[in-house]
């Protein structure tokens, strides 16, 4: 099995000191951190670039995780890892070649991550599993944190870790993840949770300890 991880979204954070937030988070003993790109056009919200992030990128030592919700991506992607991400994630309903950003993002010497959103069927990435590291499956539709957990990505989990049996690509779950759903997900395959609000809730350092402790131990 892979290793199991917890990886705080930032955009749950207090924007006006993210320095400290992502050291807060790192102390509280989170394994990657989630950032959530969004550009107005791919999904109905916007959120920070890739200059944001070379500015958190000295405050911790953690895996950059970045989930890429624009479209087009292909032109962005060499900022994002000039800018210190650890992971570039984009998304199957991006379009159009998924496969040549797949490619784009493994030659950058990144690892490359694919997401699908709720209506999304599997199917979608069946002929890009060698090209990915990770899959992360939305468990909300896409564009704003503090959303309810959809159902159906547990089944849809299940299924994709039968796809994936064998091969080493990390599971990811996003969206609406909390204490009372991350043992059913690590049930169904789920090995890397991110949690916005169920992490960032307290607005302390304990908090956010006591968060992750609880999310990691359901
Ligand atoms: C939604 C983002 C998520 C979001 C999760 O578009 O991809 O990462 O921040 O937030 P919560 O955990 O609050 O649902
Ligand atoms: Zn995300």
């Amino acid at each position: 099995p892979r290793p199991l991880v917890i990886a705080p979204s930032i955009l749950a954070s207090d924007f006006s000191k993210l320095g400290e937030e992502v050291r807060a988070v790192d102390q509280a003993g989170c394994d990657w951190i989630h950032l959530d790109v969004m550009d107005g056009h791919f999904v109905p919200n916007i959120s920070y670039g890739p200059d944001v992030i070379k500015a958190m990128r000295p405050h911790t030592k953690k895996i950059f995780d970045a989930h890429l919700m624009i479209a087009p991506c292909d032109p962005y992607l060499e900022a994002f890892a000039k800018a210190g991400c650890d992971h570039i994630t984009v998304h199957a309903e991006a379009g159009p070649h998924l496969h040549r950003s797949l490619q784009a993002i493994r030659a950058l010497g990144k690892k490359a991550g694919v997401s699908i959103n709720p209506g999304t069927s599997l199917g979608a990435i069946e002929y890009v599993l060698d090209l990915v590291d990770l899959v992360l499956v939305m468990s909300v539709n896409p564009g704003f944190g503090g959303q309810a957990f959809i159902p159906s990505a547990l089944n849809k989990i299940r299924d994709l870790r039968a796809m994936t049996a064998g091969r080493p690509i990390d599971i990811e779950v996003d969206g609406g993840v909390t204490s009372a759903v991350s043992g059913e997900l690590a049930a169904a395959g789920a090995n890397a949770f991110v949690a916005g609000s169920a992490v960032f809730k307290g607005g302390t350092l304990e908090s956010y300890k006591a968060n992750i402790e609880g999310i990691r131990n359901a």
